[in-house]
């Protein structure tokens, strides 16, 4: 961002890049480069039925500005930034460049990259890199004694590492979503989503011994 907070220091990922075809199992979706992937209204609008977000509010990884514009129209004032810019908030800003929320932030939401499309998965290392990730946003909302709302893969949550990771902040809620998310509307060929998804929300004022509670949404 302007006063520093926000490294950018990446090559040239503002223009808009071609998609890439690569066929996935079961969903039939062709993954995206980047894993660009809007989130549906109704996801971010489940979150903010259950938790109560400071702000501003740092949408890191904001695609076109889906969830960013549910934020704002509940009235939040919301800094959105990309890797990529398409045509939403600042591209060009790798979020694991950045080394602090943005001035003034108390919150981050995003939908992150799972990692498991495009050159990722051809590094073989979707699952390290999703970790990276959430370990990244963990440290910032810490440095920030701010908030965290992650939406994740339900399974992802049980896996050793990520329980790990997970517990080692403090963990205010959790918000599963009963609904499975459909990415894309591709009329009479839309596909049935393939996976539970919930919302992870960190907030350094709860109390550190405090377990988190469990809600259940659609
Ligand atoms: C799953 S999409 C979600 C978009 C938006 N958050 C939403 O929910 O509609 C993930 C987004 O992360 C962006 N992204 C991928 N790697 C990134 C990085 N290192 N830093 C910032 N954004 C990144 C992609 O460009 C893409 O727009």
């Amino acid at each position: 961002m302007a006063d520093g907070t926000i490294s950018t220091g990446q090559a040239d990922t503002t223009a808009t890049p071609a998609l890439e075809f690569r066929p996935i199992h079961i969903s039939g979706y062709d993954r995206q480069v980047h894993d660009f992937y809007p989130t549906p209204d109704w996801v971010t609008e489940a979150l903010l039925k259950h938790v109560t977000l400071r702000n501003p509010v740092w949408e890191p990884c904001c695609g076109d500005g889906a969830m960013a514009r549910v934020l704002e129209r509940a009235g939040h004032k919301v800094v959105a930034t990309d890797l990529v810019d398409r045509g939403f908030g600042r591209g060009g800003v790798d979020f694991f460049a950045c080394t602090a929320f943005p001035a003034g932030c108390r919150a981050m939401v995003t939908n992150p990259p799972y990692g498991d499309g495009g050159e990722m998965v051809r590094a073989n290392n979707a699952s390290l890199n999703f970790q990276r990730f959430v370990r990244h946003a963990l440290d910032l909302t810490e440095r920030a004694n701010g908030q965290l709302a992650l939406l994740v893969r339900f399974q992802w949550m049980a896996g050793k590492r990520a329980s790990t990771l997970i517990s080692a902040a403090p963990l205010s809620r959790v918000v599963v979503l009963t609904k499975r998310i459909q990415w894309f509307d591709l009329g009479e060929n839309t596909n049935a989503g393939q996976h539970h998804h919930a919302w992870l929300f960190w907030d350094c004022s709860h109390g550190g011994l405090l377990p988190p509670s469990l809600v259940f949404s659609d």
